[in-house]
């Protein structure tokens, strides 16, 4: 069985996880669509997060997807319900201190979702790179028995990350959105150059994002294992970024030397 777990709203990064899944041998193509409460902030898009089932169901036809699990909030989370996973380290920093409660939410909905699922391969992707660290210690620490697959980051032809969130950008928000994907362009020829300094490789992408962005949240160049800080000279980097262009805030990363160009 390959399973997908998301939230809905799919596009061709979603839809290449699938293929994935199907290019790894697996017969049984399962997708979850399922916006999960827990892992929204009080103040985040919980609400207006794009429902588009009747959509998503014809594009996972369309891929050879064989079953689509899309519970009711009540049957994931019913009455009394009380019990959470937590991963501690890695969630701490970034999007664990930007949306504190974020993590808490998808680990814990991902186990639920897993049990329900069974031995799977489980395909993510690393457009959200710290999800799929946590995800991926999640399995580990828990003995849960899936195999655990990164895929790369699906991206626009200009470079922009596809993202569910990509549909509240106005045209104008769109345009200033790419200097994220520039940014991570600058970086990724700096290195391909022979420039290691993480300070000096983040500057590049903090740089390009602030010229456009309203906030940034983050642009940090960290171990691609444990997420911390790099403070010295390194051949494994990745940048992290997350920024606000209006209202949207937007994620994106790369690992330097192993991702392709954005
Ligand atoms: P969602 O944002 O719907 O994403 C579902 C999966 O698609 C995640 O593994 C995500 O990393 C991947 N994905 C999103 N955009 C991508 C892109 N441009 N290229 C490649 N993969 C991409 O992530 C979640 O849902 C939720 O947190 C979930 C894991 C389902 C738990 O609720």
């Amino acid at each position: 069985m390959g399973f997908v777990p998301t939230m809905g709203a799919l596009h061709d990064g979603h839809l290449a996880l699938v293929d994935e899944a199907t290019r790894r041998g697996a017969t049984l193509r399962v997708v979850s669509i399922f916006v999960n409460p827990l892992q929204f902030g009080v103040n985040e898009d919980f609400g207006r997060y794009p429902r588009t089932l009747e959509a998503d169901v014809e594009r996972c036809e369309a891929r050879g997807v064989e079953l689509i699990y899309s519970p009711p909030p009540e049957r994931m989370y019913p009455p009394g319900f009380q019990t959470h996973v937590e991963v501690e380290q890695v969630t701490q920093r970034w999007e664990g201190k930007f949306r504190p409660t974020h993590f808490r939410g998808v680990t814990t909905v991902v186990t639920k979702l897993l049990l329900a699922a069974g031995p799977c391969i489980a395909v993510f992707g690393r457009k959200d790179y710290q999800q799929f660290k946590t995800l991926t210690r999640l399995v580990h620490d828990l003995d849960l028995p899936v195999e655990m697959v990164g895929m790369a980051t699906v991206r626009e032809p200009d470079g922009l990350a596809l993202s569910s969130r990509n549909r509240y950008l106005s045209p104008g928000d769109r345009e200033r959105a790419l200097a994220i994907s520039r940014g991570l362009r600058l970086a990724h020829d700096a290195y391909a150059s022979g420039e290691r300094s993480p300070t000096a490789l983040s500057a590049l992408v903090r740089e390009s994002v602030a010229a456009e962005f309203d906030r940034i949240d983050y642009v940090e160049s960290v171990h691609p294992e444990t997420l911390e800080p790099l403070e010295t000279a390194s051949d494994a980097q990745t940048i992290l970024v997350a920024a606000h262009v209006g209202t949207t805030r937007l994620i994106d990363n790369l690992q330097l030397g192993l991702d392709a160009r954005p």
